[in-house]
């Protein structure tokens, strides 16, 4: 509270600001001398001095405990469009396969002369060759749920500091927790998997994902845990090489990926829970990068790896894949996001204009097609970019280009119907223009922006400015171009550091969602966040991960904030999901831990970290309508 009162809200600054729309620029500092104010205290009748008194002593202190109330088994069930026996025929054609497992001790399938037999999907994994392959996991089959113990489900002792708002959330509000098939599933070559490119993304002295967290098999048991602590909604991304091994229009579908994804959102449904669905989250099949599997990660001119978006064949084989999941459960599921963080998989201008097409295709074969009653969009990466210096033009000017390449880029098109932003026109001289046709069937097909604000960025100009690193590739501040720092003018830190590049920055992240609703004009959805506590994996004692106050700390600073925006501001946020919930496979390690669970690599067991309740219990304290939303 009181570093807050060091700040102004910069509504003086506001008008000379190029951006006018924009409300806030809260980093603007206020330099004074003297105490901190105490503006609750005000009026308190205190006497100057107190007064002693001896009294009896005993041990009668008392601490309440509470349980934490499930969520309501379904009774009813909405639905978002007609169910698949209905809108098969808007795929023709499809033949549906099983296939068996893979292990490189195989020996060799005998029905060589099917271009999609066994034989065929057991050479995709020869091929793929994932180094170190191990199927040392615990499960191979999917375990039955057991109701959590009341022991489970004490909340822990409160923060001594914590939350003193009085706003609640709107009724609609959404609150659920997400996770990633790549990083949570396992099972890699179970049960007619084909290979992706996160089965082969870990680089030597990494860690791979063949077994994570073993959710293939004990999804049920996860859900279960989720709906006993009160968590409405579940957030997962389906994988691709799982509904198709051969990933391309043509080939067959995967019986048991479908089966395995429309099990789990029937029991997500039938726990009371709502399920919202990824379509793809980095695991691109590996077949998109036939020509040169080492080609993944090298050269990437735009994000971190090749997602081979660029391949000139992805965009209809994406649509394709998109559209067999959405005939499959667009009854069920009211919320899609097509791509997840785009940009950080994205190669080239060819990558970014595949990405686009197909969300547009998708959409509009969702809302015109389908008629899906639910929402449909796109979570985009951005770790908010603010001016080091509000009063400093070139400040101003170098936090919206690292905003606008980051954001403007998809919803540009996608949301406004107007061309891509200049900030990503002259990084990327190869994009591919959109024309009046592309951008009129483009716009609207977003129907929010969601982002996944984890921190935020204090940006200020490169040396030789914007322009000259933007047609330079080989600028160390390529391809953003700006000077990205996590301190303020003081030398502070920004905020609390984590594990790595979190740092705990509520303030900002209202700042970012005044920015996303009145640059784009639709709701904001907060589609991941989550703090990796610093040293939580070095911790030997299990309890001392579990009490991760840090965490607590991060969550409800956030959702507070969240709350001034919303009835502050006046923006209308729809809803948060957090990262994650439980500890996983991130991309190479397991030691950035984002869980709300910890787990026991040994036996897979999971257990509630104190941030979990401390969130839930948040959202429930302040929502009318948690049950039916
Ligand atoms: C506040 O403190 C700083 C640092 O000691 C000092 O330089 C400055 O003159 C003080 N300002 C006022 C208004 O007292
Ligand atoms: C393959 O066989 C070897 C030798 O029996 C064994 O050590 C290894 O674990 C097996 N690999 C797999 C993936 O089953
Ligand atoms: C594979 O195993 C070798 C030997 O244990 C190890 O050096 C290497 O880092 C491992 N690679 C991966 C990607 O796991
Ligand atoms: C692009 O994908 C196709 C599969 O659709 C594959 O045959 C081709 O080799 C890929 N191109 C590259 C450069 O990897
Ligand atoms: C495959 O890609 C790697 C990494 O970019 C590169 O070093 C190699 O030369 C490529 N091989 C071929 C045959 O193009
Ligand atoms: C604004 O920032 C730029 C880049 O850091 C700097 O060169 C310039 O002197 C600043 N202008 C003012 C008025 O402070
Ligand atoms: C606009 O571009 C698309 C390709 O993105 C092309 O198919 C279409 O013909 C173009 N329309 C006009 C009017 O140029
Ligand atoms: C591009 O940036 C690199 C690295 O800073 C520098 O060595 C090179 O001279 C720059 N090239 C041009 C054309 O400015
Ligand atoms: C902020 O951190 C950067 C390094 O990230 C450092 O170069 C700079 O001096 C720091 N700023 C201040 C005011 O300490």
């Amino acid at each position: 509270m009181a570093r807050y009162s060091h700040l102004v809200s910069g509504a003086a600054l506001l008008l000379q600001l190029q951006h006018a729309h924009i409300a806030y620029a809260q980093q603007v500092y206020i330099l004074f001398n003297g105490t901190s104010p105490r503006p609750d205290c005000t009026g308190c009748d205190i006497p100057a001095t107190p007064t002693y008194k001896f009294s009896s002593f005993s041990f009668t202190q008392t601490e309440t405990y509470r349980y934490a109330s499930s969520i309501a088994p379904a009774t009813t069930t909405m639905t978002y469009a007609r169910p698949y026996s209905a809108l098969s025929s808007l795929v023709p054609s499809l033949t549906t396969t099983k296939w068996g497992n893979w292990s490189p001790n195989d020996t060799a399938a005998t029905d060589t002369a099917d271009p999609y037999g066994q034989a065929a999907w057991s050479s995709l994994w020869a091929w793929a060759n994932p180094t170190n392959f191990t199927t040392t996991g615990i499960y191979s089959t999917t375990v039955s749920p057991t109701p959590l113990p009341s022991s489970e489900l004490v909340l822990p002792p409160k923060d001594y500091f914590g939350p003193t708002d009085c706003y609640n959330f709107p009724a609609d509000f959404i609150f659920g927790v997400a996770g990633s098939a790549a990083q949570i599933e396992g099972a890699i070559a179970r049960e007619g998997k084909g290979p992706n490119l996160m089965d082969v993304l870990a680089r030597p002295g990494q860690a791979n994902n063949y077994v994570t967290n073993e959710n293939y098999y004990l999804y049920k048991q996860d859900i279960e845990r989720l709906a006993s602590i009160g968590v409405k909604y579940y957030s997962f991304s389906i994988a691709w090489s799982r509904i198709l091994p051969f990933a391309l229009p043509g080939t067959p579908v995967n019986q048991a990926g479908i089966d395995h994804y429309d099990d789990i959102i029937n029991f997500v449904l039938s726990k009371g829970m709502i399920p919202t669905v990824t379509i793809i989250h980095f695991d691109t099949p590996l077949q998109f990068f036939a020509a040169n599997v080492s080609a993944k990660w090298d050269d990437v001119a735009i994000g971190y790896t090749n997602g081979a978006y660029q391949n000139s064949t992805f965009e209809d084989a994406f649509v394709h894949y998109g559209k067999i999941v959405l005939t499959h459960f667009a009854d069920r599921v009211p919320i899609w996001f097509t791509f997840n963080e785009p940009l950080l998989y994205s190669d080239n201008g060819a990558s970014i204009n595949t990405v686009v097409k197909s969300h547009a295709r998708l959409a509009h074969f969702y809302k015109d097609v389908i008629k899906g009653t639910g929402k449909i969009g796109m979570k985009l990466n951005d770790n908010f970019g603010v001016p080091l210096n509000p009063k400093n033009e070139s400040h101003v000017a170098a936090a919206y280009h690292f905003n606008s390449f980051q954001l403007d880029t998809f919803w540009n098109p996608l949301v406004l119907g107007v061309d891509y932003p200049d900030a990503f026109k002259i990084t990327v001289p190869d994009y591919v223009p959109l024309n009046a046709t592309d951008l009129a069937y483009m716009k609207d097909t977003c129907d929010f922006v969601a982002v996944d604000p984890y921190t935020a960025t204090v940006v200020s100009p490169p040396p030789g400015g914007i322009e000259e690193c933007a047609m330079n590739s080989s600028s160390p501040y390529f391809p953003y171009c700006v000077v990205q720092q996590t301190n303020n003018t003081f030398g502070w830190n920004i905020g609390y550091r984590s594990y790595s590049y979190v740092y705990i920055t509520p303030e900002y992240l209202r700042t970012y969602i005044n920015y996303l609703w009145n640059t784009f004009k639709k709701p904001v959805f907060v589609s991941e966040f989550g703090f990796p506590v610093f040293g939580e994996a070095d911790k030997a004692v299990v309890e001392d991960q579990l009490f991760d106050t840090p965490r607590s700390l991060y969550y409800l600073s956030f959702m507070s904030e969240i709350l001034k925006a919303i009835w502050e501001d006046g923006v209308n946020v729809m809803g948060v999901l957090a990262w994650s919930f439980a500890d996983n496979w991130e991309f190479g390690d397991y030691d950035a831990r984002f869980g709300l669970q910890v787990v026991d690599r040994t036996n897979q067991k999971r257990r509630f970290k104190k941030s979990f309740f401390d969130l839930v219990d948040f959202v429930r304290d302040r929502h009318p309508n948690y049950e039916s939303t």
